[in-house]
């Protein structure tokens, strides 16, 4: 049995971690911390949480729990981690890592240094579309891969969280972004060395925060991508294509679905590949599936971390890929500030 503390009772807690957690055999949800100590007690209420309180501190230094479950604004992350850490705890942590390659490195170091395991939230990752073209990739049915385009655009997430921490600075990088920043470092096998960027705050500066950015990156194995990231399109659309020298792939993430294209594309493709589409998205209307979206894929991913912590063998997603992840979002954003490219050579040097 794994007995686990959650820090943080918001949004994300209560739609995904929770109703997969409670649903673990192996897993015991011992208590739950938020700093507004009303929500934690409705929270510890609802999904039958023995103890509650407003101190994640009480909580990471139970010697009783094995795991900390973090699910706070991303900015606070980088401190949870290093004191859970501190406190030899396995770890999960929401997505992105942390908001800045130095908190990215800081967490990373402690980590690395007390020896525990730590796993990032990328549930998008594990449609099971998105693990068959991975596995397309590594089969070699693509041959090298070449280009990649990416596509997350979402409202602003006011539906989701009536949180305002969102709305700051890099805002919509470090809310979807990750999310397609991790698929395309993933499905790709290489790292980022360069991140140019574009857009910002594109109502004039009105907001004050990035909600509209195009984000161009190089990879270590040559391959270049671009990725549009925005909250102010009124659509919900997550899709990746990959470019290769032996054929493409057209995944779309959200509708669960990908399609494969060797030589020259004829509208047969089209035809085909709508089909295709509509049956995955009508069978999953019809499981209800398609209404639980990615908040489906929590148990899958938990379970793949806790067998990767009783196996002591790699995490699904190690800190070291959520640095590189956190590395192009700070990279972007502050290429967007300083209107130039900004280089990842070395990263893991940096003090
Ligand atoms: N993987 C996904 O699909 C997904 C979806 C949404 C959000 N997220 C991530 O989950 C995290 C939380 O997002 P959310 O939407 O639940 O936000 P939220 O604002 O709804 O909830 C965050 C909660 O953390 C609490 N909190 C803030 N600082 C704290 C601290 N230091 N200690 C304890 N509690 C603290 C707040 O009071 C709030 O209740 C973010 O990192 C976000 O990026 C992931």
């Amino acid at each position: 049995m794994i007995n686990v503390g959650i820090i943080g009772a918001g949004a994300v807690v209560r739609r995904g971690h929770l109703p997969a957690l409670k649903d673990m055999k192996e897993i015991n949800v011992k208590a739950i911390a938020d700093i507004d100590e009303n929500l934690a007690k409705n929270v510890a209420r609802e999904f039958q949480i023995p103890s509650f309180c407003s101190e994640p501190l009480k909580i990471i230094k139970d010697p009783s729990i094995d795991l900390i479950d973090i699910c706070t604004p991303s900015d606070t992350h980088c401190e949870l981690i290093k004191l859970a850490a501190q406190e030899g705890k396995n770890i999960l942590v929401e997505k992105p890592l942390t908001t800045t390659i130095e908190d990215a490195l800081q967490a990373y170091h402690a980590v690395v240094e007390a020896g525990v395991k730590l796993n990032v939230v990328q549930n998008w990752r594990y449609f099971p579309a998105v693990f068959q073209v991975k596995e397309r990739i590594n089969q070699g049915y693509l041959g090298k891969i070449v280009g990649m385009e990416g596509v997350a655009l979402t409202n602003f997430p006011t539906a989701w969280t009536r949180s305002k921490w969102l709305y700051s600075q890099g805002g919509v990088l470090f809310d979807f972004a990750p999310h397609l920043i991790d698929l395309m470092i993933w499905l790709n096998g290489s790292e980022v060395k360069a991140v140019y960027a574009l857009g910002g705050d594109i109502t004039g500066g009105n907001m004050g925060f990035v909600n509209h950015a195009q984000v161009i990156m190089e990879f270590d194995n040559g391959a270049t991508a671009t990725a549009i990231i925005s909250w102010v399109t009124e659509s919900f659309t997550f899709t990746v294509d990959v470019y290769g020298t032996g054929g493409n792939i057209t995944l779309d993430v959200r509708n669960a679905h990908y399609y494969e294209m060797h030589g020259a594309q004829t509208p047969l493709d089209d035809i085909r590949r709508v089909i295709g589409k509509t049956l995955r998205v009508t069978k999953d209307i019809l499981n209800k599936n398609y209404f639980k979206g990615a908040m489906l894929y929590y148990k899958p991913l938990i379970r793949d971390f806790i067998k990767s912590i009783k196996e002591n063998r790699e995490e699904p997603v190690p800190i070291r890929h959520g640095v590189m992840v956190t590395a192009v979002l700070d990279g972007a954003f502050r290429s967007l500030r300083k209107r130039q490219a900004i280089y990842l050579d070395n990263i893991f040097d940096i003090a």
